[in-house]
């Protein structure tokens, strides 16, 4: 199963990308799960160190519907919007939260695989900052990550909203990086006979 998860608070150009991503997935044959952050509920990891007794967060917020998923996927997409030139204080939450999967299970993660989609308001407003903490993410629980490849999908998607949704829809060479993304995700996991 892939999973995208969404770390915009809003129905806009990061859900709309991710959507269109697994929607082409889906196309291929893949099975697909959606978990966005918008509407939820999601605590910072206080760094208590409950986790670490491998029973899991102590925070029982939205987050916990989302750890059986993160644990049972094959594969990832992790979609931020830009903010800062970083990655949104969802997207790091869950990343951080997920600690608590890795209390219970250091080898959770290995051998999944992730790919990245990070939509600015900006042209050049980080997405590539944005894709390499997420790639920075995946290395060090253990995913291995993939892109479109050089000439146009270096790092994964990076997408240009011009703070609209309209504008993320005319990103035409960033829609053409996620194709090229999903693409390749998708013709791995049929190598490794992955649905
Ligand atoms: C707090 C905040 C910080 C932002 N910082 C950046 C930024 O550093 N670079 C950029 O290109 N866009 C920035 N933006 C704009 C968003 O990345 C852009 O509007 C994006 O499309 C939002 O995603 P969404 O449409 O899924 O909500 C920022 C927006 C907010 C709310």
């Amino acid at each position: 199963m892939i999973l995208g998860i969404c770390g915009s608070p809003r129905s806009q150009a990061t859900e709309y990308a991710l959507k269109r991503a697994l929607v082409l997935l889906g196309k291929e044959g893949h099975e697909v799960e959606y978990w966005g952050a918008r509407g939820k509920n999601i605590g910072f990891c206080t760094h208590c160190d409950y986790c670490l007794n491998g029973e899991g967060c102590i925070v029982k917020d939205d987050v916990q519907e989302l750890y059986p998923l993160l644990a049972e996927a094959d594969a990832f997409i992790f979609a931020t919007p830009v903010y800062n030139g970083a990655v949104s204080a969802q997207i790091k939450a869950v990343m951080d939260r997920s600690r608590a999967l890795f209390a219970k299970n250091p080898g959770v993660f290995h051998d999944k695989v992730g790919i990245a989609i990070a939509v600015g308001g900006d042209r050049s407003g980080g997405q590539e900052l944005a894709i390499q903490q997420i790639i920075t993410y995946y290395t060090l629980t253990g995913v291995f990550t993939l892109s479109g490849g050089a000439f146009g999908s270096n790092l994964g998607a990076s997408i240009w909203s011009k703070d609209t949704l309209e504008g993320a829809k005319d990103d035409e060479e960033g829609l053409k990086a996620l194709r090229r993304t999903v693409k390749r995700l998708s013709k791995y996991l049929k190598e490794v006979e992955v649905k």
